[in-house]
């Protein structure tokens, strides 16, 4: 059977159509239903300054996934954010491998990659899966030749914090390795928040036309092994965005996430009516029933181990969120003040209980 070019492809109905469609990326604007509520940025806790950015960038006109990259690329930039880009984290050989995705609602597309090593914007890569190959996730060694076909320039994503978190890490995993133990036992006050992370920075928004896009970018969990691939490049899990519907994503733990695919979850919630904070909460309360068969994942009480976090805005531009447990915050930019609110929760911390 004779190879279909992409020319060809791009010479028939359907393909001059997606061409059109797709030409820089967006919708003819008469196709976009107005969200009512006007422009919003959702983010993680982390993302306050990615929600001022995407703001700023929507109320210059611009496009909802052109602003939330540019939001979390300042913290995938970030040395001192742990959790994503450059500084995160390492896997337990020590190094560094990032998972990012975005979705964009207007064309309903999706692009993602896994396991990234050495380039410290793996959601802008991501966005180049989307947009210049016919698939939605590249990882490892394919990722990279990717990006570097692409100019991405190869970096060291260790910092010396990181190198030293890891380090301290591996020098105390066990007795019985040939590691001896860091000379003070104590952990440097510099380390002693970061030793252990699942953190992650998600971005959705919708603009004033009503056009939804979102990203999740992160070094994922610290001490990893090297392979490890958690919820945020996958789509349904770490993100999804239904461009009838809203948008949703997630931090914390992506193993309970990639099990539930808690994003789609609560896109489809949302979809059945319930409001953002409502759906986030019921993907929670999804995720405590499973892990409930886990007994290794619960404490004494039957409560989960770990954090899981969703955040949600729908297409009238409602927004929410919700974790597992009590003090999670997230950012909002409603177009009037951006600032962090408190998320839903299930369970009050043990220290809060009466
Ligand atoms: N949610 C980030 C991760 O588990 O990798």
């Amino acid at each position: 059977m004779a190879k279909y070019s992409r020319r060809d492809f791009l010479k028939t109905g359907a393909g001059a159509g997606a061409a059109a469609l797709f030409a820089g990326g967006r919708l003819p604007s008469a196709a976009a239903a107005a969200s009512p509520g006007g422009a919003r940025v959702v983010a993680s806790g982390n993302g306050i300054r990615a929600t001022a950015k995407a703001m700023d960038i929507l109320m210059a006109g611009g496009d909802p996934l052109d602003a939330v990259i540019a939001g979390v690329n300042i913290v995938e930039d970030d040395p001192n954010d742990m959790s994503v880009g450059y500084g995160g984290l390492p896997n337990e050989d020590g190094v560094v491998e990032l998972d990012a995705s975005v979705m964009y609602g207007p064309t309903h597309t999706a692009g993602a990659v896994a396991a990234l090593r050495n380039i410290k914007n793996p959601s802008k890569v991501a966005r180049l899966v989307m947009e210049r190959t016919d698939h939605v996730l590249l990882v490892g060694k394919g990722a990279l030749k990717f990006a570097r076909a692409h100019g991405f320039r190869e970096e060291d994503l260790l910092t010396e914090k990181s190198r030293a978190a890891w380090l301290r890490w591996k020098e105390t995993m066990s007795v019985r390795d040939n590691w001896f133990p860091p000379k003070s036992e104590s952990v440097p006050e510099e380390l002693r928040s970061v030793m252990n992370t699942q953190g992650t920075i998600n971005c959705i928004a919708v603009d004033g036309a009503g056009r939804l896009a979102g990203v999740t970018t992160t070094s994922g969990l610290s001490w990893k092994l090297s392979g490890r691939v958690g919820d945020s490049p996958i789509i349904g899990a770490g993100l999804y965005v239904d461009n009838d519907i809203g948008a949703a994503g997630s931090t914390g733990r992506g193993e309970a996430n990639l099990q539930t695919c808690a994003s789609f979850r609560i896109v489809a919630a949302m979809g059945r009516g319930m409001s953002p904070e409502q759906a986030c909460l019921e993907a929670c309360e999804a995720i405590i029933a499973k892990t409930k068969l886990v007994p290794r994942l619960c404490d004494a009480d039957g409560r989960p181990k770990f954090g899981l976090n969703f955040y949600a805005l729908n297409k009238k531009g409602e927004f929410g969120a919700a974790c597992l447990y009590q003090g999670g915050k997230y950012a909002v930019h409603d177009g009037a003040e951006n600032k962090l609110r408190d998320a839903a929760y299930l369970f009050k911390r043990r220290q809060d209980r009466g």
